[in-house]
């Protein structure tokens, strides 16, 4: 099962890039920010962090364990700690390649979105103003166009293999979407009604609880995390052995949260600055407008307060925004592919081309009936398919692996690891707590 030609991150700040690379993207900027401000604020950051703390981040350590352990695509990864289980291990592995999938079609239009706004920035630079309101329209032709762009990018880095694709783009380029992420960030609150949102932002208003809130926090907690779709446990089987898995994963999760926390600190006050310009956000009843396009109008308002420079701003933001989106969509991509290379021995080339040709197709038919689709898509997947992919992989965790053979495997990188705290709670709380928990939530 383990072959030594399979490709690894060559270092773990490699490593650390790429996963945080996989983290972060659309959710925390574009859901993060919109779930937020459509739940009350405060209330649903205090519970979103909650749930990163008390689910996810377990949850995370547990995928990222199976695959290293595994070495192999999620289905083999899964055999590998379910070695009885054969056709569970491959119904599960579907079910988290199909999942990953279903997630790329819608993820890639948003993402398309994001380099609708770039294009339109560099058109509005150039003069070119009749091409900059069609790439800033909403309509099918102009969906399908920025949606397959996203996807032959997304594409061609996932042909290019984890070292040469995967790991060198996160390295040059998280860092740098950071450093402008703190910069808009002061610029904000220098503008007038930013402190509005803040207020919302920070002062919970407990009226707003609701069961309803609980589950679409742990479901924006598993898709910001990448959980539940095997994207973890495949870009843990490309880790080495001497990593420290329980330490890494914390600073995934925090690098992760970081963001999401910066983002709603940029979105929400940009929401106010907006209306107080004169751009209706909320409608005569308080309830938030078209939430999915909120970042599309909000953002835009902002850059428009910066004179020229604006369109210098946005050019960057919306590029580094792409850049997010692309190294989460290639951590989507690489799922599936995975698995047709080693499950059917594929090559690379081949797997990329027609499993990215068939997600595209999807994609499309999501653009073409816009309104019925978008939505059901992104409910299924991440309100239901990912915590309950993620259910599974913790009763297999604390059920069905042998705990020695887990012990062995995160001691690895962590000889001490039965002296610490970790080893004295995490077990039995992927074999209890988290499960419990998940059906609690579900049920509530
Ligand atoms: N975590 C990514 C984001 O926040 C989305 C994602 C979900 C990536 C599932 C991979 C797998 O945008």
């Amino acid at each position: 099962m383990a072959s030594n030609s399979r490709a690894q991150f060559s270092s773990k700040f490699g490593f650390i890039m790429a996963a945080a690379g996989s983290a972060v993207g659309l959710g925390n900027i574009w859901g993060f920010p919109t779930q937020t401000a459509s739940n009350g604020g405060a209330v649903f950051l205090f519970v979103y962090l909650a749930m990163i703390c008390l689910l996810a981040f377990p949850m995370l350590v547990a995928e990222l364990t199976i695959g290293r352990y595994g070495q192999s695509d999620p289905i083999g990864s899964i055999r590998a700690v379910w070695p009885k289980g054969r056709s569970g291990a491959i119904l599960l592995g579907l079910a988290a390649m199909i999942t990953a999938s279903l997630i790329l079609s819608f993820y890639s239009i948003v993402a398309g979105w994001l380099v609708g706004s770039f294009a339109g920035s560099l058109f509005d630079i150039v003069g070119l103003t009749t091409a900059s309101d069609w790439v800033n329209s909403f309509g099918p032709a102009r969906n399908l166009t920025l949606m397959v762009t996203f996807m032959l990018l997304t594409m061609h880095v996932v042909k290019n293999g984890v070292h040469d694709g995967i790991e060198l783009w996160s390295t040059r380029l998280m860092p740098v979407l950071f450093g402008l992420f703190a910069i808009l960030i002061i610029y904000i609150f220098t503008l007038d009604g930013a402190t509005e949102g803040l207020k919302m932002y920070l002062i919970p208003d407990f009226s707003h609880l609701s069961p309803k809130l609980v589950v679409s926090a742990m479901g924006q907690a598993f898709f910001s995390l990448s959980l539940g779709v095997g994207t973890i446990m495949v870009y843990g089987s490309y880790l080495s052995k001497d990593i420290n898995i329980p330490k890494t994963a914390a600073q995934v999760a925090a690098v992760d949260t970081g963001v999401a926390i910066g983002a709603g600190l940029l979105i929400l006050p940009a929401m106010f600055v907006a209306k107080a310009q004169g751009v209706q956000i909320f409608s005569e009843a308080g309830e938030l407008l078209s939430s999915d396009t909120l970042v599309f109008t909000v953002l835009p308002a902002m850059f428009d307060t910066m004179g020229g420079a604006g369109l210098v701003v946005s050019l960057i933001f919306f590029l580094l925004m792409i850049i997010a989106a692309l190294t989460s969509s290639i951590s989507m991509l690489e799922v599936p592919v995975a698995c047709a290379i080693e499950e059917l021995n594929h090559k690379r080339s081949t797997a990329v081309a027609w499993i990215g040709g068939l997600i595209t197709l999807i994609a499309a038919v999501i653009v073409f009936n816009f309104g019925a689709l978008f939505g059901l898509v992104i409910e299924i997947t991440t309100v239901y398919g990912q915590p309950i992919l993620g259910l599974c992989f913790a009763l297999l965790v604390g059920w069905v692996w042998s705990r020695n053979k887990l012990l062995e495997e995160i001691k690895q990188g962590y000889p001490e690891l039965e002296k610490g705290l970790f080893w004295k709670i995490w077990p039995l709380y992927v074999r209890i707590v988290c499960p419990v928990f998940m059906i609690l939530v579900f049920f509530a």
